[in-house]
């Protein structure tokens, strides 16, 4: 098993370029379902769950071609409409498959995720709104098994769900007639998914807002979409500059999606202006502290929350930072801990009162956020620090290393 070792102490000064988002390109490759004409997307991370997913998609029947940051992917037959628990085990974001195979193929077999590390995440709400298109679910032996011919209703999300918003999108563009999925998510790969489904043919409005309306096709056509940076990647990033005091270029960063993050970061202590189409990232001053509770976007995200706590553990103060989206996401706390950092955790809230400096130790990383968590504090801790269980790591960010190593942090993999 890899596991990565950072020496502590450099400061991350150059420019990098931001890579596609993960969580647009999971949903935008299930996109590719639902035509039998090729969907090409640019701008695709080379990710381990991009993989699992092409694995998902080719199990199925997809024919698939990759060039560099280019893929192809030709769904003109599907011979299987199924998920097995082998592949949604390793990648719950096979759940987006359910959609578009049950929309194209009135048929589909997916099995049911797990828990995860980082809480329960049910999946009742995808279930709730495709029963209530028109679809007869059972659930049997771990499986969902769906079929029939969905048509356009009004559906009221009871939580708002990201890849739930997503999975009925999809959905709801071949449904026959209109849809309006109310107290949808907002999120902006949500807004990316949209976007390609309109030029593959697709009606629909108010993508972005929590309410959408889908105006259901016969069919949707084949199309080229480029895939939208990565603000989850761009916000570690700003995390890593600031935690280290650099001063750094994060090329293709798109700042209109990055609202709530920057605001968080700059009462951090940072400096953060858009270049063009790049952002600078800068710390001269101290770490301040400052307090965060997660939420559905646009406020600040549960996917930086781990990131962001790294960067207060140096603060000059205690900052409060509460996870409101899954119950069990503070898993990094233990590790932090080890490195020197001072928190308290009392259910979902961390107190972390900062200290002067974080020392190297071995720490294990429990899911992919709090993998970066980890790294972040590896690059300001003194010493060595050894983050094993990398594969978390490998999921969601392109070549963390290079890029790390290319702004001048010490940081190896080592197997
Ligand atoms: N929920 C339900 N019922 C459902 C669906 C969700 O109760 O049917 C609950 C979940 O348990 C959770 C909350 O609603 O408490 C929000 O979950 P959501 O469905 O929005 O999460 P998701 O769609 O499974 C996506 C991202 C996650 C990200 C969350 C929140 C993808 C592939 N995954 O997950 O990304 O944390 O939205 O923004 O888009 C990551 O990249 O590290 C990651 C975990």
């Amino acid at each position: 098993m890899d596991k990565l070792v950072v020496e502590g102490g450099a400061r991350l000064a150059g420019a990098i370029d931001i890579s596609g988002a993960k969580n647009a390109a999971l949903p935008l490759m299930c996109a590719a379902l639902l035509a039998r004409e090729p969907l090409t997307l640019s701008r695709l991370p080379h990710l381990s769950d991009v993989r699992t997913m092409n694995k998902l998609l080719a199990q199925m029947g997809v024919g698939i071609a990759e060039e560099g940051d280019r893929i192809t992917l030709d769904a003109s037959r599907i011979d299987w409409p199924l998920a097995p628990y082998e592949m949604v085990k390793t990648m719950r974001a096979s759940i987006l498959a359910l959609g578009p195979l049950l929309a194209r193929c009135h048929e589909a077999r997916v099995s049911l995720p797990g828990g995860c590390g980082i809480g329960q995440r049910p999946v009742d709400q995808h279930i709730k709104g495709l029963v209530a298109m028109g679809a007869e679910i059972d659930l049997e032996n771990g499986y969902i098994n769906a079929r029939g011919r969905l048509v356009g209703v009004r559906y009221v999300f009871d939580v708002v769900t990201v890849t739930g918003t997503e999975n009925l999108l999809m959905a709801a563009a071949l449904a026959d007639g209109t849809t309006v999925l109310e107290n949808a998510a907002r999120e902006p790969e949500i807004v990316d998914l949209a976007e390609c489904l309109v030029a593959m043919g697709a009606r629909i409005t108010g993508a972005g807002s929590d309410r959408i309306t889908i105006e259901g096709v016969k069919e949707l056509h084949g199309a080229t979409h480029a895939i939208m940076p990565d603000r989850i990647e761009t916000g570690t990033f700003i995390a890593a500059v600031g935690a280290t005091g650099g001063d750094a270029l994060l090329r293709g960063a798109r700042a209109d999606t990055l609202d709530a993050v920057v605001d968080k970061f700059v009462e951090a202590g940072l400096t953060i202006v858009s270049e063009g189409a790049a952002l600078r990232v800068t710390r001269t001053g101290p770490i301040k502290p400052a307090s965060l509770r997660t939420a559905p976007y646009p406020a600040f995200p549960t996917d930086l929350q781990a990131q962001f706590m790294a960067l207060e553990t140096c603060g000059e103060g205690t900052s409060v930072i509460t996870e409101t989206i899954f119950e069990n996401r503070m898993m990094h706390v233990q590790e932090l801990m080890r490195l020197g950092a001072k928190i308290e955790v009392e259910g979902n809230t961390a107190v972390v009162t900062g200290v002067p400096r974080l020392t190297g130790a071995t720490v294990m990383a429990t899911d992919l956020r709090a993998s970066a968590c980890l790294v972040i504090a590896g690059l300001v801790a003194e010493g060595e620090t050894t983050i094993d269980r990398i594969y978390h790591l490998d999921r969601g960010y392109e070549r963390i290393e290079d890029k790390l190593s290319a702004l001048g942090a010490r940081i190896r993999r080592v197997n």
